[in-house]
């Protein structure tokens, strides 16, 4: 049986809490399937490291953390270390340089999780943010010049290549075919922005000719973040450039009840680089060591590990035993309920067991 090697780096705030208890689910499934065999290894980086050593990681981590099968991240921030050192020099490094070019970001309800939609308008919603992730607005190109003078000027330059764009939205539609799916909306902004989002449309136009079976929409960014709420049973499988996705991500997990639901896997398949699991959220300082932060999202983040180890059927025996959980009413504070972080962790292993057994 193949040992999967999973890199954990439990980061900053509530990272530290959810990764834990993402964690011990993950050796609880290890031993109630008996053949998902993970070996893991702790990386105490992020910003208290920053504080102590001057960098978020060694200056060898990407070495380290290509050798193994997939890296497991909590979240990074801490309010005393600027964000943009904190997120550039951590997160988006392992993104970019691992090439983990499609984010995916799945947006559904769960059982007995409230949603601010009425009860009566949540039938159907279950659809897959498919964002790119190497470049677009975070590429890093721009700069800024005459500072501290009224002259003052910054440039963030928005950087799409024909690789990145075909890669992600190629992405996106062997995602649709693999999955049964069947519809792809082009998030774009076209109308306004001459030259990359039109580049991207002409890339997603090409790229949908060789997938005819699978219908097709284009939907400006704005229209499509005011579709998400009004109206998310038409959305199946979205594709955005980075910052798009980014947003109309968080609106996803509003939709899903809460910041503390929705997961992630940052993919770059065919690059030879290790995939990395996160949940969408931060460190949220604001209830950073409280124990009261949802692990759901790293949970479900863990979920999408196994499912890319290609242990299919574990992958769904923990998303089953997630559903058990939240449907039997054990939530935490961010969804209505008093269950703490590792109340809710622990439920989901009885749930685990139990459907084992
Ligand atoms: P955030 O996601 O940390 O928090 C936003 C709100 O959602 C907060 O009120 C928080 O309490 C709540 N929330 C988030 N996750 C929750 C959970 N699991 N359970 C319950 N409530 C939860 O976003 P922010 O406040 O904008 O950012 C805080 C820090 O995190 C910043 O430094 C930011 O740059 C960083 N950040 C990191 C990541 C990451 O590492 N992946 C993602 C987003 C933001
Ligand atoms: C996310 C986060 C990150 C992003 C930040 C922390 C760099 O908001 O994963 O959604 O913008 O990609
Ligand atoms: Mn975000």
């Amino acid at each position: 049986m193949p040992t999967h090697s999973i890199a954990v780096i439990p980061g900053d705030g509530i990272g530290l809490e959810v990764i834990r208890e993402g964690r011990l689910t993950l050796e609880t499934l290890s031993e109630v399937t008996g053949d998902l065999i993970l070996e893991f290894e702790d990386f105490p980086w992020g910003c208290q490291y920053y504080l102590d050593h001057g960098e978020m990681m060694p200056s060898d981590a990407l070495k380290t953390l290509e050798q193994f099968d997939a890296i497991y991240f909590g979240a990074c921030g801490f309010p005393s270390v600027p964000d943009p050192i904190s997120q550039r020099e951590m997160i988006l490094l392992i993104r970019q340089s691992f090439q983990q070019y499609a984010n995916i970001r799945p947006v559904r309800i769960w059982p007995g999780v409230p949603s601010p939609l009425a009860p009566d308008r949540l039938e159907g919603i279950d659809f897959i943010c498919v964002r790119e992730n190497s470049e677009g607005e975070y590429a890093g190109a721009g700069g800024r010049v005459h500072k501290d003078t009224p002259y003052e000027v910054a440039l963030q330059t928005t950087v799409f290549t024909r690789v990145g764009v075909e890669r992600v939205i190629r992405h996106a539609f062997e995602l649709t075919e693999r999955l049964g799916r069947r519809h792809v909306t082009n998030v774009t902004k076209s109308n306004a922005l001459q030259f990359a989002p039109v580049f991207w449309d002409e890339v997603f136009d090409e790229v949908a000719g060789a997938y005819p079976a699978i219908t097709t929409d284009r939907n400006l960014v704005d229209a499509c973040a005011a579709r998400m709420v009004g109206n998310p049973q038409t959305l199946d499988v979205l594709v955005a450039s980075n910052l798009f996705g980014d947003i109309l991500s968080d609106i996803g997990g509003a939709l899903m009840g809460s910041l503390g639901v929705p997961p992630s896997a940052n993919l770059g398949p065919g690059t030879g680089y290790p995939p990395m699991f996160e949940p969408v959220h931060g460190s949220a300082p604001d209830i950073a060591g409280q124990e009261i932060a949802n692990p759901l999202a790293s949970i479900w983040s863990a979920a999408m590990m196994v499912e890319t180890f290609g242990d299919l059927e574990a992958a769904n025996l923990l998303l089953d035993a997630l559903a058990d959980v939240t449907r039997s009413g054990v939530l935490t504070v961010d969804l209505g309920g008093t269950a703490s972080t590792g109340e809710f962790g622990e439920a989901v292993r009885r749930a685990l067991k139990a459907r084992a057994s």
